[in-house]
Parts: structure tokens; sequence; C-alpha cells
């Protein structure tokens, strides 16, 4: 059985530990869009392992993690990545292997993204400033550069002649701007030396690795609403976060993916620009902060919380086709006297119950909330439902009515023995 997992929210629902737990009952985890902008937090008895582009399941030393075409990658990144992981006892090996149809993100793409963030104002997206708006243009525009193109790193292949032309460019838009093409051929050969033996046919190796039986968790980065086409437009990332980028990412049919897990978080944050209907401002939206440790795993940034959005949950459930829920930090809301989850929005004298993804509409929506009871004694690292609080049960029993679909994974704390499996016949062995 494949899994694709996936963010159902505005991204850092907690997939990064979600990932790491299920990974043993797989063999391959894959990564299919995105770049660096991401960042899986893994807790591994008391050690923290922050992953940006390495597929989460790398901490397993059996599990072969693939990146594929449809991500964009920071090579300097990915090979930090890689050191960092070294240095912390995990090999990479020969457990990664990279599409040779990803794209990279070149130096100038951080320049030209601080240049349109800067030229926006006020109608700024909050990019996570790692370059990954300008590489996906650059392959949408068909003149980017792909991983399998540095194999030819020379001054006269017909890479050289690509970043000759794209160097140019990046000299013409930033003004007292001298990058030399030269340089920049030379860094991306070094780069290749290091990177070349993970390299291949991605799409061709995941279908032998098919042919063989072996099961496959596909790994989402960001979040349904952050999806580039669905998302709330144009404050979303680059790329389709949603179930079909596991298809023209990877270069899988559709038939590959068997269940779709959704993840999301007892209430909802955000980072960066762009609506957010349920945001608490003052002390309420620290209170969430706080606890919930709320400030990113790439960035640092605070993220902007709120309550639990169902409107936007059903949206994502929809969208992807999603079978099952994992809710993480439960644990967050320990000890509120009353927990809001928005049932619908008002706008005007409308009450819509279909999540509008158009922003200034979503904007103009104010959330319809019911209330629950809280719970006063802590969910903090339960391992068991029976311990769990009658409240606590109350609430994800009404997020699954609101979705549709069963929460199977209840995640009550960071490390990995802080989770309530409920059903493990949804999530393959
Ligand atoms: P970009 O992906 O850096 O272009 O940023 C576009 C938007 O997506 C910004 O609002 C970012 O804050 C958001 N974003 C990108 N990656 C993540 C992530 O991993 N978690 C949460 N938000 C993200």
């Amino acid at each position: 059985m494949n899994l694709a997992v996936l963010g159902a929210q505005w991204g850092d629902e907690g997939k990064g530990k979600v990932v790491d737990l299920l990974a043993p009952r797989f063999s391959v985890v894959a990564r299919y869009q995105g770049g660096h902008n991401a960042g899986h937090t893994v807790h591994v008895s008391g050690q923290k392992f922050v992953l940006h582009l390495i597929p989460s399941g790398i901490l397993h030393p059996e599990i072969t993690c693939v990146i594929g075409n449809g991500t964009v990658i920071d090579l300097d990144a990915l090979l930090s990545e890689v050191e960092m992981l070294a240095s912390l006892g995990i090999e990479v090996g020969d457990r990664l292997r990279i599409s040779n149809n990803a794209h990279v993100i070149m130096p100038y793409h951080r320049d030209i993204e601080l240049l349109a963030e800067a030229r926006r104002g006020e109608r700024k997206i909050g990019t996570t400033s790692r370059g990954i708006g300008p590489a996906y243009e650059d392959k949408i525009g068909r003149r980017g550069i792909r991983i399998g193109d540095l194999v030819d790193c020379s001054e006269t292949g017909a890479l050289a002649g690509i970043v000759r032309e794209n160097v140019a460019a990046r000299n013409r838009l930033i003004s007292g701007a001298a990058m030399d093409w030269k340089v920049v051929l030379a860094q991306l050969a070094v780069s290749w030396e290091r990177l070349s033996g993970w390299v291949t046919d991605s799409s061709l190796w995941l279908a032998r690795a098919r042919q063989a039986g072996q099961a496959i968790l596909f790994e989402g980065a960001q979040g349904a609403l952050l999806d580039i086409d669905h998302g709330t437009f144009p404050y979303v990332t680059s790329s389709n976060a949603t179930v079909g980028g596991v298809c023209t990412g990877l270069g899988v049919p559709p038939s590959a993916i068997d269940r779709v897990l959704g993840v999301v978080k007892a209430y909802t944050t955000r980072v960066g620009e762009g609506p957010l209907p349920t945001e608490l401002s003052g002390s309420s939206g620290d209170r969430l902060r706080e606890s919930g440790q709320e400030y990113g795993a790439s960035t640092g940034r605070p993220r902007r919380c709120g309550w639990f959005d169902a409107v936007a949950m059903r949206y994502a459930v929809r969208l992807n086709g999603i079978d099952a829920l994992a809710v993480t930090k439960l644990d967050v809301l320990d000890g509120l006297k009353e927990i809001q989850v928005c049932t619908a929005y008002r706008k005007g004298s409308e009450l819509l119950h279909d999540f509008p993804a158009d922003s200034v509409v979503l904007a103009s929506c104010e959330p319809v909330y019911e209330t629950l009871p809280g719970w006063s004694w802590l969910t903090e690292g339960v391992q068991r439902e029976e311990a769990l609080p009658p409240e606590a049960l109350a609430y994800v029993a009404r997020l699954e009515e609101l979705a549709g679909v069963p929460a199977v994974i209840l995640s009550t704390g960071s490390d990995r023995i802080d989770t309530i499996f409920r059903d493990n016949e949804i999530l393959g062995r």
C-alpha cells in the first residue's frame, strides 16, 4: 500500500513527525514538491532534527528517500543537510535518489525574490526568501536548469549558454549587480561532483520499486491552502502541495496512490501574509504561539495562530480525497476553558459553508464559531486513548464529524512516542 501524507492547512501541521512515525511501514519515502522553504521537525529521544529537503524517512536506516522532479533544489542547502545528518550520526550513503529533472535554485533566484518582495511593498507575499518562486518561474518559463543538466559544466557546453544568459538577465534586473557566470558555472561543477551519485531518473526508479513490491510513502511539504492552484492565491507557495503534485512531481500514475492522510493541527497557524479567518490577536493568539512554540522551523518567524477552521479543512479533504486525518498538537489546547471551532463563514448577510479560495473574498469573511468545552487535565505525552480527557475525545470526534473522515493518529507531544494510533488498517501494515 502506498500512502500520501500531506498538509491540510497552511503548512507546519506536523508532517515531519507523522512521516517519521509511519516511515518504518514503508521502504521508500518520496518528496514531490517545494524546496528548502519547508522545515520538517522530528524529535527522537530528546534529539531534534530539522529537515528541509531530504524526506524525514532518512532517519530510518533501512529507508531510501527520493527527491522528485517537482521539487526545486538549492544545492548548497542540500549538501549542508547531508552534512548536518552525518554530524548527528545519520549517514545518507546510497539511500538517496534525486530526480535528474528537479530544477536547481540558482544564486540569482534569491536576489530576484528579495527584489520582487521589496517592489510589492504592502502587497508582499511574506515568502521564506529561499528563491523558491523565481526557480519555479524559470522552470515554467523554460529557462530553468535541471540537476541532470549539470553533467556538462564546461564553458562551451549547452548549460554554460543558459547560465550566461540567465546571469546576464539578472545583472540587468538588479542595479549594480555584477555576477560572473563563469563563477556560477564553476560552483555548479563543484556541487555536481558531490551530488552526481544520487542523481537518477527517479520516475523509473520508483516504477521499479513498485514492481518489486516496495511500499512508498509520498511526503508533501507546505499545505493544501498554500497550493499554487488551489490555495489562497497570490498568498501561496509556487508548487502543487495538493495530491495532484504526487503524480506530476514524481512521475507516478494516480493509481500508485492508495490512501491519502491529511495532517492537521488541533488549531490553525499561518506564516507570511494572506487571509486567516480564525486568526487570534492579543493574548489568546500569544498563548497558542508560546504553548505550541509556533516559530518557523526554516525562518524562525512567529506564526500567526487561530482557532481550528473546519471550513478550510473540508476544502482540503475534498481537494485531496483525504481518507483519514492525523491531528497534531492536541496538547497545546490543554488548560483552555473553552475551545472554538469555525464551522462556517459569514460574508455580509451570506452564510458560506464552502471555502472561498479567492483571498479577497476570504479576507471579507467572518468566522462562525461553535464553542466546545476545554479540558483541565493534561493530554501532553498521553499515549493511550483511554487516558485522554473525555472533552478532548469529544473535541476530536467533532473534528471528525466536520471533516467526514476519521482521525487515525493523535499527536500529544513532539517526541515519536507521544502518539496515539487509533486505526492501523488505514495506514498500511
Ligand atoms: P515561498 O514558498 O518561500 O515562496 O513562500 C510563499 C508562502 O508560503 C509564504 O507565505 C510562506 O510563509 C509560505 N510557506 C512556504 N513554505 C512553508 C512551510 O514549509 N510552512 C509554512 N508556510 C510556508
